[in-house]
Order: structure tokens, then C-alpha cells, then sequence
């Protein structure tokens, strides 16, 4: 098999510590299991910005490009709030999103049955979920044009973003979303404001047009964003896969992870026609940065979604799967999973009981 390329981007605050356990793992398949990984590391965030000016330094996104698959920890931090958007670590993020054109992005949000007790929902409504959010994830509101904060002739401020989405980029975040639905229960729920939005009511039509057109097999519905939210609590298991656009998908998303106990735990996969992108979905969590208490199982369930989507290595990333299966079943919680009677134990801690679990 010929070498595959990795670019670990750690990122801010608990990305430091939690990519170090994914760093672990990426050895093991190299030592154990003799697969060729090279791993390259640069830089993006906050962290980007203190060394370089920039939280997107152009020699990240060109060793981005030149990657079979990109390991990003998280970006941001208190430390960065007051500098101008336009060097802020999140659009470090943005920016590597949109430089390697990740237009669709995985958010898995599956219940461990381990944890059905660590959601605040009852354990009978949030048991056996397995939900796949399809976010729209290089368009929309985040990336739409005039955007900004101007000053008035009269003095008042005027901020504008502006929700943009073409035919074309919804076709694809529609295949894309079919595509996943026709592998899982081949139902499709679409989200979106089309009451309201004149432009998500294009959403709309481009994503009923593309079912009846290529995809008769799947069962298509819509659900206006502010329903949507409430059913997601309500009965979650309607649910198999939602698609919808930049922001509703960021929202959501982060909603449908408390369904499953803590967002500590829920990996994704950003992906592209030519480059992909795995990272937790969680942020950089400032408050927790640095003692060494964070959970790295999102991390290092995104390493198993790498090796999935982009490296042709299934067999890895069920092995990967089942030993983080393994150590909740130890009764091994980090602080943000922990339940009376489990033992707590600390990041690194996690990781190397995943390594012992993988043998
Ligand atoms: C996410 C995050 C990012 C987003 C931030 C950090 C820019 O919330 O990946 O969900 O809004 O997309
Ligand atoms: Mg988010």
C-alpha cells in the first residue's frame, strides 16, 4: 500500500492535548499494524496567529491540499476574542473549509448505549438513536456577500451577513446527503426556513427536484429549522438523515449531540471532491484547556472516520471503534461523561486505555 499522507492540525486550547492521543493511535497503526502513515503537522487557529500573524498560514492549506486527509484538533480561545474577524482563529477554520472546497460535512450523532444515562433526555427517547446530519458547510450565511459592520452617514453601525446558496452547490450537498441516506435508512429529512427565507425556499425546490429526479428509492421529507429543533427533542428517532444548510447545520447539530449524553464524544468528517477533513465536533473548550481533563474520544473516533471515508482502511477503523466500545465498557469516563460508580480518568489516561484496548 503506498504511504498515506496526514496532516495533524492540533489547533487551540483542548486541541493540543486531545490530537497528542491521536497522534498515539496513528503510531500504532504504523507500529503494530505495519500501515504506512506520514504524519506532517502545521498550523491553524489562535496558535497560527501568535507565531505567524495569521490563523491560516498559506503553507497549512498547501500541506492541506497535498494530504490524503486532514486531522483537525479545534480552534479559538478567549485569548483571541478582541482581535478583528478577520484574523480570528475561527476563520482559520472557515478558511481551510472553504481553501479545500469541504462542502459537506458528516455529523454523526449516535447514542452509546453505554451512555444512554449521561443524556439529560429520558434514556427511552434517546436510546438506539443514530442520526447523520448533512451540513452544507463551504456556503450559505458563514461565507455569503456584503458581509460586515459599516458606519452610517448618521453615525448608527449597520452589520449585514447575507444567506447566499446557488442551484448548483445545492445540488450537491443534496447528492451527497442521498448518497449517505441510500448506505443507512434511505430517508432524507431536508431543513430549512422556506416560510420565511426566499433563498431556502430554492433549497428546497433544488433538493426535491434532484430525489424525483435521481433518487426515487428515498423517502424525502421537509421540516422548517424551528421544528426541526423541537422535534429533535421531542422523537428523535424520526430522524435518519438531515440535510440542511451552513448555519441550521451548525445549530442542529451541536443539539442533536446532547441527544447522545456529551458532545465529547461526536466525530466528523468534513469532505470534498479531492480533500477531506476529520475533526470533533466540539470546540477548543478554553475553560478545560491544559489540565489534561479533556475527552479525546471524538478525536480519536475521527481518526476511525479517516481511515473510513479517506483511507481506505475499514478493517482499522472498526478495530478503533470497538476498543473505544471496549474502555466504556471498562467503566472509563472522562469528567464531561462520568457517572457514579465509573472511574474518571484523565486524557492521556483515555488514550493509552484505547491503545491497550486495540493490543
Ligand atoms: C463548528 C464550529 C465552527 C462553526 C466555529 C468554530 C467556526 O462551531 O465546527 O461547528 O461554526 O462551523
Ligand atoms: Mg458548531
Amino acid at each position: 500500500m503506498s504511504t498515506k499522507k496526514v496532516l495533524l492540525l492540533p489547533g487551540d486550547g483542548i486541541g493540543q492535548e486531545i490530537t497528542e492521543e491521536a497522534r498515539k493511535i496513528l503510531n500504532w497503526l504504523t507500529k503494530s499494524k505495519g500501515v504506512a502513515i506520514e504524519v506532517e503537522e502545521a498550523l491553524i487557529g489562535g496558535t497560527a496567529y501568535d507565531e505567524t500573524g495569521t490563523p491560516l498560514p498559506d503553507d497549512t492549506v498547501t500541506k492541506g491540499k497535498a494530504a490524503d486527509a486532514v486531522l483537525l484538533g479545534a480552534v479559538g480561545g478567549t485569548k483571541w476574542e478582541s482581535l478583528d474577524y478577520s484574523v480570528r482563529p475561527e476563520r482559520g477554520l472557515l478558511g481551510i473549509r472553504k481553501a479545500l472546497d469541504l462542502f459537506c460535512n458528516l455529523r454523526p450523532a449516535q447514542v452509546f448505549p453505554q451512555l444512554a444515562d449521561a443524556s439529560t433526555l429520558k434514556k427511552e427517547v434517546v436510546a438506539g438513536i443514530d442520526i447523520m446530519v448533512v451540513r452544507e458547510l463551504s456556503s450559505g450565511i458563514y461565507f455569503g456577500a456584503p458581509k460586515g459592520v459599516e458606519t452610517l452617514p448618521d453615525g448608527r453601525k449597520k452589520g449585514v451577513n447575507t444567506l447566499v446558496y446557488t442551484t448548483d452547490e445545492i445540488d450537491r450537498i443534496a447528492r451527497a446527503a442521498f448518497n449517505v441516506a441510500m448506505k443507512r435508512g434511505k430517508k432524507v429529512c431536508s431543513v430549512d426556513k422556506a416560510n420565511v427565507l426566499e433563498c431556502t425556499e430554492l433549497w428546497r425546490d433544488v433538493v426535491t427536484e434532484i430525489q424525483g429526479k435521481d433518487y426515487p428509492e428515498i423517502e424525502l421529507s421537509h421540516m422548517y429549522v424551528d421544528n426541526a429543533a423541537m422535534q429533535l427533542i421531542r422523537w428523535p428517532k424520526q430522524f435518519d438523515v438531515i440535510v440542511t444548510t451552513n448555519m441550521f447545520g451548525d445549530i442542529l447539530s451541536d443539539e442533536a449531540s446532547m441527544l447522545t449524553g456529551s458532545i465529547g464524544m461526536l466525530p466528523s468528517a468534513s469532505l470534498g471532491d479531492e480533500n477531506a477533513l476529520y475533526e470533533p465536533i466540539h470546540g477548543s473548550a478554553p475553560d478545560i484547556a491544559g489540565k489534561g481533563v479533556a475527552n479525546p474520544l471524538a478525536m480519536i473516533l475521527s481518526v476511525s472516520m479517516m481511515l473510513r471515508y479517506s483511507l481506505g482502511m475499514a478493517s482499522e477503523a472498526d478495530a478503533i471503534d470497538a476498543a473505544v466500545n471496549t474502555v466504556l465498557d471498562q467503566g472509563l469516563r472522562t469528567q464531561d461523561i462520568m457517572q457514579d460508580g465509573m472511574k474518571q480518568v484523565g486524557t492521556a489516561e483515555m488514550g493509552d486505555a484505547v491503545l491497550a484496548a486495540l493490543g
